[in-house]
């Protein structure tokens, strides 16, 4: 058993109001179990939307239905990989990836913010988004107590966090909380090795300006609490309809010591596709209800997601516990709002009734769905071969193995692998590949054969 005081940051400002000239003071604080926010106790109702996960034309109104669903607060995080894509390569002015610009639209609605400020994120994206490239770093551990590890993150956060200090809730913006890492499970071996670790990200959020509230994130377990408290942080709970019980508040209750709101920061409305499955979905009624429980526990929420969106280009992740699934192009998430930008036909009403209950929300008709545009049916009239039409875009490399991707400084897409088979005649025996990742496409003198990765079990048998 851990005991712990946790501090409080509380830190003001004192605006002069020009109207009424009375000092005005911004703080968003934790006193006792609770949150607080000008003085007032505060309940957060949040959703999770990335703002890599929809256009920023489509922004505006995302974040708007986010707000007629009756919520104060949203949650995005900061994906390392889109900001640093190569080794000390910042890209901060990509209008699709303007975060800045995303936080602020969510102000001009009166939505607070949550940062996942990560660096490791999980987000359902590779990596759980650290870079690529940050694997060809000698003598890295990641996760855990490493100068390498240490340094990289280190070049990063003087990078971002400056960008993010003027926008917190006391300097007159809307960032009340930063959450650093996610899942508290594995790689984090130890307890020594989570707690220095954790410490020293929440360090660096502080040593560069940031007052904001700190969170950290566990499931409801001791195991997982236990490496996740650490002072100067508040921790809130991962979560699933399975766990609408009063067991997690009082898990929590028992591994905390006071002063740390109930906040179940990520109750999941359904869960992820993956590519060949069925869509995932959950029940409206059982999502609402035990959102009703968790708001009843006098709980802080916020719905993983409130907007899951879509997966562009190749970021598409995995998923793999036991087994490899690869997700889809979307995320959708059978979530309140739909993937299109609509209003759930069930769930945004269920969820709304039960906000409703705890928090005064204007009555409103369930949004109508967007208007839709039909591409007619499209004719392929002709086709090129892949293959023969490489060159120019092309680079040659020679090598006696292949080379992984990251060492051909390459974060997504194909790579071409090509050898001359000789004394291949005689031989007939299936072609393994144990430790390829992903996916192969094997060809014979240009004639496919098969496919190999992580979804394909059989050996691909080579007849000549
Ligand atoms: C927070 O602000 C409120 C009013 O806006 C003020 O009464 C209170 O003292 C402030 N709390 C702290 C801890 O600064
Ligand atoms: C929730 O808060 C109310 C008002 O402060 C209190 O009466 C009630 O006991 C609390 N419920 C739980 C489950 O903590
Ligand atoms: C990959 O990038 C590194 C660092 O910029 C460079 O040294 C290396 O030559 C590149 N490798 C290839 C195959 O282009």
């Amino acid at each position: 058993m851990i005991h712990i005081l946790l501090l409080l940051l509380t830190f003001c400002t004192y605006n002069i109001n020009a109207t009424s000239k009375q000092p005005v003071i911004r703080n968003f604080t934790i006193i006792g179990n609770d949150f607080m926010k000008d003085g007032q106790l505060y309940r957060i109702i949040a959703g999770s939307i990335h703002y890599w996960r929809s256009l920023p034309q489509d922004w505006q109104n995302r974040l708007s239905l986010i707000k007629k669903l009756g919520c104060n607060t949203i949650t995005t995080y900061i994906w390392w990989a889109l900001h640093e894509p190569e080794d000390g390569m910042f890209v901060f002015d990509k209008p699709e990836h303007d975060f800045l610009l995303f936080i602020q639209l969510a102000h001009s609605l009166d939505l607070l913010v949550i940062v996942g400020i990560g660096p490791y994120i999980t987000g359902d994206v590779d990596f759980g988004g650290f870079p690529y490239w940050i694997t060809k770093q000698k003598q890295i551990s990641i996760r855990r107590p490493n100068q390498v590890y240490y340094q990289l993150i280190d070049r990063y956060f003087d990078q971002l966090i400056p960008r993010l200090v003027p926008l917190q809730y006391h300097l007159g913006g809307n960032i009340i909380n930063f959450q650093i890492e996610d899942d508290s499970d594995l790689p984090l071996i130890s307890f020594d090795d989570s707690h220095l670790y954790y410490g020293y990200l929440r360090d660096g959020l502080i040593r560069r300006g940031i007052q904001t509230l700190i969170n950290t994130l566990a499931w409801p377990d001791s195991l997982s609490l236990e490496k996740a408290i650490i002072p100067n942080t508040w921790t809130a709970l991962e979560y699933t309809i399975h766990h609408s019980t009063p067991d997690a508040l009082a898990t929590l209750r028992k591994h905390l010591p006071d002063n740390n709101p109930f906040m179940v920061m990520e109750y999941y409305p359904a869960w992820m596709d993956y590519e060949g499955k069925p869509h995932q979905t959950m029940d409206s009624e059982q999502f609402s209800n035990g959102v009703d429980k968790i708001l009843s526990y006098n709980g802080s929420i916020n719905f993983y997601m409130v907007f899951g969106g879509t997966n562009f280009q190749f970021t598409n992740g995995g998923d793999w516990t036991l087994v490899y699934h690869s997700i889809t192009t979307s995320y959708d998430y059978d979530t309140m709002i739909t993937e299109c930008g609509d209003a759930h036909q069930t769930k945004f009403k269920a969820v709304r009734d039960v906000i409703g209950k705890y928090l005064p929300l204007e009555p409103m008709p369930t949004p109508l769905p967007s208007s839709k545009g039909l591409y007619g049916t499209i004719q392929f009239d002709s086709q090129a071969e892949l293959i023969q039409n490489l060159r120019p875009f092309d680079v040659l490399y020679n090598s006696n193995t292949p080379i992984q991707f990251e060492y051909l400084n390459q974060s997504y897409g194909y790579i071409l692998y090509s050898t001359q088979l000789k004394n291949f005649i005689d031989i007939i025996e299936p072609l393994l590949l144990p430790w390829m990742q992903d996916r192969a496409v094997v060809s014979l003198d240009g004639i496919v054969q098969g496919c190999i990765g992580w979804s394909e079990k059989d050996p691909i048998t080579i007849l000549n």
